[in-house]
């Protein structure tokens, strides 16, 4: 959930910190902190609430920090609250610590460490991290004995950085169940660790990720990696394909309007990398092999990811005749779940790196019985751990994602998931190929129809004005477009902090109609297909109890049922509706948010990575 920078080299290296920090706000944004070591001593430097805060305290400074080695860290709270005395980095005598993750036995550590006399000034768990780093030093052990040392007494999982006063050239990083990367500068004799590749973007390429249980020993020059067994390894260096990706917002006042306005050309690029789109063929190697005569499979995922699993379910039972369970990573890996014998697993993660969902992927791979359970991980980062640990992994090409709000990652999930059940029912037989083909086209056609939807958005501004004033909002929808209502409201409780609840709409009348009144607006999703009429009957009822609707269905539907407000969608085919009925769910969200004031980029509460539990 932190971000977590460090960086040693020739020159000053803090407003490269900083620079950096602002590349990994997206992570987290509670408080934010630099250290920098020079002259035998550590400079810290720590502010509570968003990175601004932390420029502002620098700039006031009559000397800024001076160290060409240092470490920073933008956080997102577990443990204590979000001031200032929690920020990172952590220091004593003679470490500084900026940590990712969690430390779970740390209040036996600092027991253990306060019985030795030493006093702590945070409520953190990763201030045990310094202190028993320090004792080590103290007891005349090196830098990389005192971390190999305290590395084996933590427990959790995490990624650390670490700074030392008496070595200003040189920083420490460790990895355990949270990412971390290295990445070296030739051009400007630095060397970088990093949560996170797009943050080093900037700087190189040149980028190696350390593996479960590795650390490594940096400085200008030179690295030095060693594994869980403190033994010497090498690690391959690869070129991140993430440079590009730091444009900014450009012309947009919000990451996430600038997002959502890319769909039509990353879900286009994500469909051309499965659909031939002269042949109207999918081209998903592997994944026939990988199921092989299986009829059923299992979607693991959270958050909007799990939405898109929902909507694979769907699909791959209707199209695929593959049946699907769907479960969120984290009921998934407490409840000792049933798996059958070579069903395949899907794990669905934007990011790649959610705790659950690599925790529950992890469950999977150590379940012996029978035959084994194939993991295929559907991510928007190849080199994520989710893509690294499964034994097959479909990238989606939605690019970095910085929005908190998840838009553009789960549009392109939702593309790849639609080839997948395409291939899946290629593979299996369940479809003619002239049908194949006229679902390809239909995919192939949901880049112009987002854009034929975007360019209606200001009909969304008035609806939005509307519902930002309601506190309570109800979504409703049916079959493939039920998951969608469940995004919707998610997308509305994260960004404008109102109130929302979606239902399948057959569920409304078994208990959630009794909510109805005038205050609290319906928003309806009702496409043209099979279940239409019964959504419209549904929507009906709300009407005649004097609820507010908002309708968003073809022109009409619109028509005939004359609701308070309405967006019009173009009619296409069903099987593309999930990802078409999204994008003006999201807008609802965003112009709501923003009529609200609220901050949409960075909602409270919130961190894009959820990479602890
Ligand atoms: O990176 P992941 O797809 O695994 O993330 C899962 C959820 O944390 C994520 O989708 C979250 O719900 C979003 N903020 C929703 O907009």
């Amino acid at each position: 959930m932190c971000g977590i920078i460090g960086i040693t080299g020739k020159r000053p290296v803090y407003t490269l910190i900083t620079d950096t920090l602002k590349r990994l706000e997206y992570r987290g944004y509670d408080s934010a902190g630099l250290a920098t070591t020079s002259q035998g001593r550590i400079d810290l430097w720590r502010a509570q609430g968003k990175l601004h805060n932390l420029e502002a305290l620098i700039a006031r400074s009559h000397e800024p920090p001076p160290g060409t080695c240092g470490i920073g860290h933008t956080r997102w709270a577990t443990h204590g609250r979000p001031t200032e005395n929690n920020a990172h980095p952590h220091i004593s005598d003679n470490v500084a610590v900026v940590h990712n993750g969690i430390i779970e036995n740390f209040r036996t550590l600092k027991s253990q460490l306060e019985k030795k006399g030493v006093h702590f000034t945070s409520e953190t768990d990763s201030e045990v991290i310094v202190h028993t780093i320090d004792h080590h030093l103290k007891q005349g052990d090196s830098p990389l004995r005192a971390t190999q040392k305290t590395l084996a007494c933590l427990e959790g999982a995490f990624a650390i950085v670490i700074l030392f006063r008496e070595h200003p050239t040189m920083l420490i990083g460790a990895r355990r169940g949270s990412p971390l990367a290295i990445g070296i500068s030739e051009d400007t004799e630095e060397m970088y660790l990093s949560s996170d590749a797009i943050a080093l973007a900037p700087f190189t390429q040149k980028i190696c990720y350390l593996e479960e249980g590795d650390h490594a020993v940096i400085t200008p020059h030179q690295f030095t990696l060693y594994n869980a067994n403190n033994k010497k390894v090498e690690r391959a260096f690869t070129l991140t394909a993430t440079s590009g990706a730091i444009s900014g917002k450009g012309e947009f006042p919000h990451y996430m309007l600038k997002e959502i306005y890319e769909q039509p050309a990353v879900v286009g690029e994500t469909l051309e990398t499965f659909i031939d789109s002269l042949k109207r063929t999918i081209t998903m190697p592997s994944i026939g092999t990988i199921f092989g005569q299986s009829t059923t499979c299992r979607l693991i995922a959270c958050g909007t990811s799990y939405y898109a699993a929902q909507v694979a379910r769907i699909l791959l039972e209707r199209y695929a005749h593959i049946s699907v369970h769907c479960d969120y990573a984290s009921e998934f890996r407490y409840r000792d779940p049933m798996l059958r014998d070579g069903q395949p697993c899907l794990f669905i993660s934007q990011s790649g790196e959610t705790a659950d969902t690599l925790a529950a992927m992890r469950l999977v791979r150590q379940h012996k019985k029978g035959k084994k359970n194939p993991c295929i991980a559907l991510v928007n980062v190849a080199e994520s751990s989710l893509a690294r640990e499964s034994d097959h992994f479909i990238v989606t090409h939605a690019g970095p994602e910085i929005g908190v709000a998840s838009t553009k990652a789960f549009t392109t999930q939702l593309a790849a998931l639609s080839c997948l059940t395409l291939a899946l029912a290629d593979h299996r037989g369940t479809l003619p190929q002239a049908t194949i083909q006229t679902l390809a086209n239909a995919l192939i056609e949901v880049p112009t129809r987002i854009n034929q939807i975007l360019k209606q958005a200001d009909a969304i501004k008035d609806i939005a004005h509307d519902l930002a004033k309601a506190h309570h909002v109800m979504y409703l929808g049916r079959d493939s477009l039920y998951p969608i209502a469940l995004e919707g409201a998610l997308k509305l409780k994260e960004i404008a902090y109102i109130h929302a609840h979606a239902h399948a709409a057959g569920e409304m009348k078994h208990g959630p109609i009794a909510l109805i009144d005038e205050t609290m607006p319906s928003i309806i999703l009702a496409p043209p297909s099979a279940v239409q009429v019964k959504t419209l009957s549904n929507m009906a009822e709300i009407a005649s109890r004097g609820g507010p609707i908002i309708l968003i269905s073809d022109a009409r539907a619109i028509k005939k049922s004359a609701p308070q407000h309405a967006f019009a969608m173009p009619e296409v085919h069903d099987f593309t509706n999930p990802i078409l009925y999204t994008i003006p769910i999201q807008l609802l969200a965003y112009h709501t948010a923003v009529s609200l004031g609220t901050d949409v980029d960075q909602p409270k509460n919130l961190a894009k990575a959820v990479t602890v539990e």
